[in-house]
């Protein structure tokens, strides 16, 4: 199996663990990082709704608490005809953290798109925005 494929592989596996009674869309996530580690992530809901995590970030944390620093890119699947972009916050977090990744998205299907980060958030706030 390509790297591409074992990724989306995996961000269709961690989809299953999602925790989205609330919405009932469920998210997978998986980030490549520099050494080739798969990290992956679901959205997690909760009563108050406002608390839900979405399956980018909750990778990324992971990732970053796990020690990774280096991302190659991040794969994104949910159940939809249309691509499931990530949303504003997490393209915040994701550029912060993994600079200009590649971001593929899917469906338990098929490939739904390809973008880079940085055209998905093409004016970021970051760093170089508070010197
Ligand atoms: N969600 C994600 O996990 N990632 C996305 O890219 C889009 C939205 C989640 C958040 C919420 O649990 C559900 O999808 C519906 O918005």
């Amino acid at each position: 199996m390509s790297e591409l494929r074992q990724l989306v592989a995996a961000a269709r596996r961690a989809r299953r663990h999602a925790r989205a009674s609330y919405s009932n869309f469920k998210v997978g996530a998986a980030i490549e990082a520099a050494d080739g580690t798969i990290i992956t992530g679901c959205n997690i809901e909760n009563a108050t709704y406002g608390l839900t995590m979405c399956a980018e970030r909750v990778a990324m944390f992971k990732a970053l608490s796990e020690g990774h620093h280096k991302f190659r890119r991040v794969v994104v699947v949910a159940d939809a005809a249309r691509p499931t972009p990530p949303c504003g916050a997490c393209r915040q977090i994701l550029w912060e953290y993994g600079g200009d990744l590649e971001v593929v998205l899917a469906n338990t299907r098929r490939e739904t798109g390809r973008y880079q980060l940085s055209d998905l958030l093409p004016l970021p706030f970051d760093q170089r925005s508070l010197r």
